[in-house]
Order: structure tokens, then sequence, then C-alpha cells
């Protein structure tokens, strides 16, 4: 049992249904399953808009005339653009450094293009979003061709970020494949106080430029437990084989020592317990369903259903954003790495209406949580010298 000796200190285990801030920009219904961007339903969302739609209601909060979305559009073009000396420091990285840390690398470096970064005013801090929503496919497509090995590569200015990013990697898709493809880019926008979010919102509230932020988001997404875990999906469920072999896997897996090695990936999800399911996975199931060409890609779906079902069972966890997510972009011919920087992609787009939020709160203040201190007390100072 914890004990708490500190009376100003309030235990909230790992923030656990802890709200920290206000926000109007997400709304997760955890009783009903549901998920608002700035009120709209994320179902009508993925039905009706386009990602520059979505991106700008996270933004600015309202959905754009059709003037302004055109605007919108323009200026991400514009803006996507990256100087010589991002692309050069990207090719000048060693190729086995992870390419969330290349990313991160080039996200770090567009600061050094900002000629007016003591410059805070709101106006700035929206054309700065717009900059990194716009460049960040960019920088990914670089670090992916830096890494593979493969030439410089140049954009068209006629196409939009995502369809530059698309081009780069050299990925073909049908009509079916960029909705699916945009759709997953619509879902994975924003999704209230998440870790990364948290972080980027701690890094705002401490005054610190946007560019950092971002970094700050884009480290704690990184991670397995968070955005990086869509990179493990589809290998797990070639590794399990087939839906026959999903209780024997599932039994083994849950059976380790180690609790790491227990986790499986996509599965689980901090605040959608009570409501069964992520309202994410249920569109992304039906998109991954969708794209199934052959028999292979049939396979690994039905591998994917047993999983869930038997999970859902054994566990009461449910198949959460990153495992349909995953097999979406294994679907439309992504390599597995790349799958988290898509999703950290569309992710942009949240951070930086949260980095806005957050800095620009007249009431906020400095997010600065406690600890409960379980260290020794009363040490006794010992001299150097008299020290075992
Ligand atoms: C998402 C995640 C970090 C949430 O963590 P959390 O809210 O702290 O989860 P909890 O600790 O409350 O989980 C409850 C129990 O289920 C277990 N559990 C949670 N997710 C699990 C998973 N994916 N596989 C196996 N067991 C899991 C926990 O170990 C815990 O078991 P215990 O009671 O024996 O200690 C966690 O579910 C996870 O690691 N999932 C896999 C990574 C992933 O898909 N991340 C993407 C998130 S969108």
């Amino acid at each position: 049992m914890t004990e708490i000796t500190d009376k100003n200190v309030v235990w909230v285990p790992y923030l656990d249904g802890a709200a920290l801030v206000e926000s109007a920009i997400s709304f997760p219904d955890t009783e009903k399953g549901m998920l608002f961007y700035r009120g709209y339903p994320i179902d009508i969302l993925a039905e009706k808009a386009s990602f520059e739609e979505v991106a700008y209601l996270i933004l600015f909060g309202r959905l754009p005339t059709e003037k302004s979305l055109r605007s919108f559009q323009k200026e991400m073009k514009e803006k996507q653009y990256l100087p010589n000396g991002i692309i050069n420091t990207i090719r000048t990285l060693k190729p086995e450094i992870s390419l969330f840390n290349m990313t991160a690398i080039g996200v770090l470096s567009l600061a050094q293009y900002d000629n007016d970064l003591e410059n805070t005013a709101l106006e700035k801090n929206y054309e700065r979003a717009l900059l990194l929503i716009s460049k960040f496919p960019i920088i990914t497509a670089n670090a992916v061709l830096a890494k593979t090995g493969a030439g410089q590569q140049f954009i068209s200015s006629k196409l939009s970020p995502l369809s530059n990013f698309i081009d780069l990697l050299n990925i073909w898709m049908d009509e079916k494949m960029e909705r699916a493809f945009e759709v997953g880019q619509i879902l994975c926008c924003e999704h209230e106080m998440n870790a990364s979010t948290l972080a980027v919102r701690t890094v705002a509230s401490a005054g610190s430029n946007m560019y950092l932020a971002v970094l700050a988001g884009l480290s704690a997404f990184a991670g397995i437990y968070h955005g990086g875990a869509s990179q493990f999906v589809v290998k797990m469920l070639k590794e399990i084989g087939s839906s026959d072999n999903v209780q024997k896997w599932v039994n083994q897996k849950l059976a380790a020592a180690d609790k790491k090695d227990r986790i499986i990936m996509g599965f689980g999800h901090r605040i959608y317990k009570g409501a069964g399911s992520d309202p994410r996975t249920i569109i992304l199931k039906r998109l991954a369903k969708n794209l199934i060409k052959d028999s292979k890609h049939q396979i690994l779906f039905d591998t994917a259903k047993a999983l869930e079902k038997y999970i859902g069972e054994k566990k009461n966890l449910c198949a959460n954003v990153d495992f349909y997510f995953a097999l979406v972009n294994h679907f439309i011919g992504f390599r597995a790495e790349i799958s988290p920087l898509i999703y950290a992609m569309a992710r942009i787009a949240g951070w930086t209406a949260h980095y806005i939020e957050q800095f620009h709160d007249p009431k906020g203040r400095i997010l600065r949580p406690r600890a409960i201190y379980i260290g020794p007390k009363d040490q006794k100072w010992i001299d150097l010298e008299n020290r075992k």
C-alpha cells in the first residue's frame, strides 16, 4: 500500500483517469466507445471528409469553407518543400539509426530555418503548425530513402504533401487504397491526452517553441507501447501463421515469465477498457477487409480477426488503433517499419493544435505533477574518507 506522507499530494498512479487540462480539441467518449474531433464523430469524418479538411478542423476548431480549404491546400503545397540543408543532414546520418531518430533530427533542424523563432504570436504559431504538417511527410519520406540507400528524389508542386510522400516511396495505389490511406490519416490525427500529446503540452506549458514540443511528442510516440506498436503487428501475424494457431500462440505468449514478453502488440488501451472497443479500430478493420487482394492477405486478416476474438475472450483486451492500421498499411504496400511514421504524419495536426491550445491559454500554467517519494529519509552525512 502506497503511503502518502505529503498532504499536498494526490496519488493518481500513472495518471490513470486523471484530467490535467481542459481541452476543446477531441473527446473520446469512453462510455459509448466513440471519438469526436471538435464535436464531429470520427465516423462522419471518415465517410465524408478529406484529410486537409480534418487537419483544418483540428487546428482551427471549425470546418473550412470551400475558399479557406483551397487556400489551406495551396499553403500546404507551398510549405512542403525542405531546405537542401535538411535533406543533406538526413542523408549524412548513419542508416543504422531508426527512422524515428532520422525523422526527429529532420524536425528539429526545421528550427534553424525559422528566422523569427522568438516570435510566439498566435498567428506565427498557426503558420508553424501548417509548416510542420506540410513538411513532416517529406522529412519522413527522405528518411526512408536515405535509410534504404535510395538516391535523392524531388517532389511535385502540384501534389499535396501526402501524395508526394506516396510518390517518393514509389507506392502505387488505386482509388480504394488512396481513400483507405486518407481515412487512416483522418483516424490518427488526434486523440486527446495520450503520452505524446502530454509530452507536447508539457513542453508548451514550459514556454518552449513548437519544434521542441513536437520533437518531445515524436519521442514519446516512438515507444513500442505507443505509436511504435504498429510496426510489430504484421510480423506477429505472420509468426502466428493462421487462425488455427492463434490460441496456442496466445497461451504461450501469456505464459512468459517476464511481463514485457507477455505484451501483444496492437492490443489494450488505457481509456477504452470499459467501452470494449477502440472506435477507430472498427473503421480500420472495415478498410483492411476491403483491401484484401489475395490469399496471403486473407490469411493475415483471418488470423487478425481470430486473434482479436481470442484475446478479447481470454484477457478482455480490445484491439487498438495500431492493430488494423498496420494491416491497412501492409495491404497498401508499405513496409512495416514505416507504419508508425505514417501514423505520426497524421498526428502532427493534433500535436500542433494541443501546443497552440496550451501555449496560448490565458489561464495556462506549467504542468507540474508530483511523485510519491519512496526513497530513504533522514540520511546522516558521512565524510568522504569515512564512507565504505
Ligand atoms: C496500450 C497499453 C500501453 C495500455 O497500458 P495500460 O493502460 O497501463 O494497461 P493495463 O496495465 O491497465 O493492463 C491491464 C492488464 O492487461 C495486461 N495487458 C495490457 N495490454 C496487454 C497486451 N497488449 N498484451 C498482453 N497483456 C496486456 C497488462 O499487462 C495488465 O496485466 P496485469 O493486470 O497482469 O498486470 C498496453 O495495453 C500495451 O502495452 N499494449 C501493447 C502496445 C500497443 O498496442 N500500443 C498502442 C496503444 S494505442
